[in-house]
């Protein structure tokens, strides 16, 4: 499933990337073809302007009127015409600020003509006399908008890509959470019936003087157990209530329950390393379902030999609580750590690749905090550490 989604990914940052360079390239090309038309133009000006200046009085004004007019036809090429000495005589399609005087107007134009030259040469004039002139031109405004299309395309794609997954990806998890609160309830409510006739059974038994006294009390551990875990799943299923806690006792509970269910070859270990005594906000039935997961991995990555440590300490500007849980197991591949807490990957047997989803969500949706692999070692050891912010 993973695989695919990122295969799927791929496919359409790629063709994301084609859109825009094909539209990048066409539209550079749209730019040259622009670019070489207005050359002409300008060049067609140049030769009207020569050929102006070499008509005489006598000639037909018809004519002269209408050249008049073809230079007078460019309103889009800024072109600034001047002397043999790069003196300027007059300008089109410049925007002369206004307030100037006449002096000012012409530094305005020399500069201008300075920023032309670099990316243009001139077009020079010949006139019959021997007159030189010389045309000055820049990109049209059409020419330079263009070039910025491709930009705003792109941008525009692009918010409307970034938009589009924000829409999909918060409805599909939206989504999966109703799933997941829907099922866990459902979990709770049926697991109900079941464990209030085992109740009622183990005090019928208790009753009856002949049935072994110590059988009703292991009997008794076991509901006690499946009614914790109903409330887990009633609480996963629903808002869960936050209370200010000490942390300790719940890990070492934790622990405890876990030390008589694995081998003796495990050393468990709690260390509590704050001085005075700091409360977190959380729902323990949650928060020992949390500790329960990852001490289960780390016993399941010792392969039942090891030791496994949890440490409760203070964050570095003391805002909040860590709890490192490290183990001696087998550690974790380095591809393979961003992965542990998708659902579904699991390189066990038997494993359902659950435990880090829950345990991701719990933490991070439930009691706000933070939840990710402080360091991995393969062959020497991993440390989960969880961030909980301190009730102040
Ligand atoms: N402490 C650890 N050391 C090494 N690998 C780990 C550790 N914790 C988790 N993993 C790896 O991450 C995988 C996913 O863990 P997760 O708890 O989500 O699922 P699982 O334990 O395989 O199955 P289950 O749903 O029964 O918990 C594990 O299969 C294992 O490969
Ligand atoms: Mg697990």
């Amino acid at each position: 499933m993973y695989s695919n989604r990122v295969t799927l990914k791929v496919l359409v940052i790629s063709i994301g990337l084609i859109i825009g360079l094909t539209s990048l390239v066409y539209t550079e090309l749209l730019v040259d073809e622009l670019r070489l038309r207005e050359y002409d133009q300008i060049d067609f000006f140049a030769k009207v302007q020569a050929k102006l200046a070499s008509m005489g009085a006598e000639d037909n004004a018809d004519v002269t009127f209408l050249l008049m007019e073809v230079i007078k036809g460019n309103d889009l090429i800024p072109v600034i015409l001047a002397d043999e000495n790069g003196i300027p005589i007059s300008s089109k399609n410049i925007k002369i600020p206004k307030g100037l005087n006449v002096a000012e107007q012409q530094d305005f134009l020399m500069r201008e003509i300075e920023d032309m030259k670099k990316d243009y040469e001139p077009i020079r004039i010949d006139f019959a006399n021997g007159e030189i002139q010389y045309i000055y031109y820049a990109d049209s405004n059409l020419v330079s908008n263009l070039r910025f299309a491709p930009i705003i395309q792109l941008s525009v794609l692009g918010i409307l890509a970034l938009t589009a997954y924000l829409v999909f990806s918060t409805s599909r998890r939206a989504e999966q959470n109703q799933v997941w609160a829907g099922l866990a309830k459902e979990t709770a409510h049926q697991l109900g019936t079941p464990i209030s006739s085992l109740v009622a059974w183990i005090e019928y038994f208790k009753t009856d003087e002949d049935f072994d006294q110590s059988i009703i009390e292991e009997l008794q551990k076991d509901v006690t157990r499946l009614e914790m875990i109903t409330q887990r799943f009633s609480n996963i299923g629903s808002e869960p209530v936050l209370k200010p806690v000490n942390l300790e006792p719940s890990v070492r509970g934790a622990l405890d329950y876990m030390s008589k269910r694995i081998s003796s070859k495990v050393k468990l270990g709690v260390h509590y390393e704050i001085d005075s005594p700091v409360e977190v906000n959380v729902s323990l039935p949650l928060f020992e379902w949390v500790i329960e997961n990852l001490c289960r991995n780390a016993v399941d990555a010792m392969n039942g030999v090891g030791e496994l440590n949890v440490y409760i300490g203070l964050t570095q500007h003391k805002t909040g609580v860590q709890i490192d849980v490290k183990d001696t197991g087998k550690g974790i591949p380095k591809n393979k750590i961003s992965k542990v807490f998708n659902p579904g990957y699991t390189t066990k047997k038997r494993g359902w690749g659950l435990g880090l989803t829950l345990v991701k969500r719990i933490i991070e949706e439930y009691h706000k905090g933070r939840i990710y692999i402080l360091e991995s070692v393969p062959g020497e050891g991993t440390t989960f550490r969880i961030v909980l912010p301190i009730v102040v």
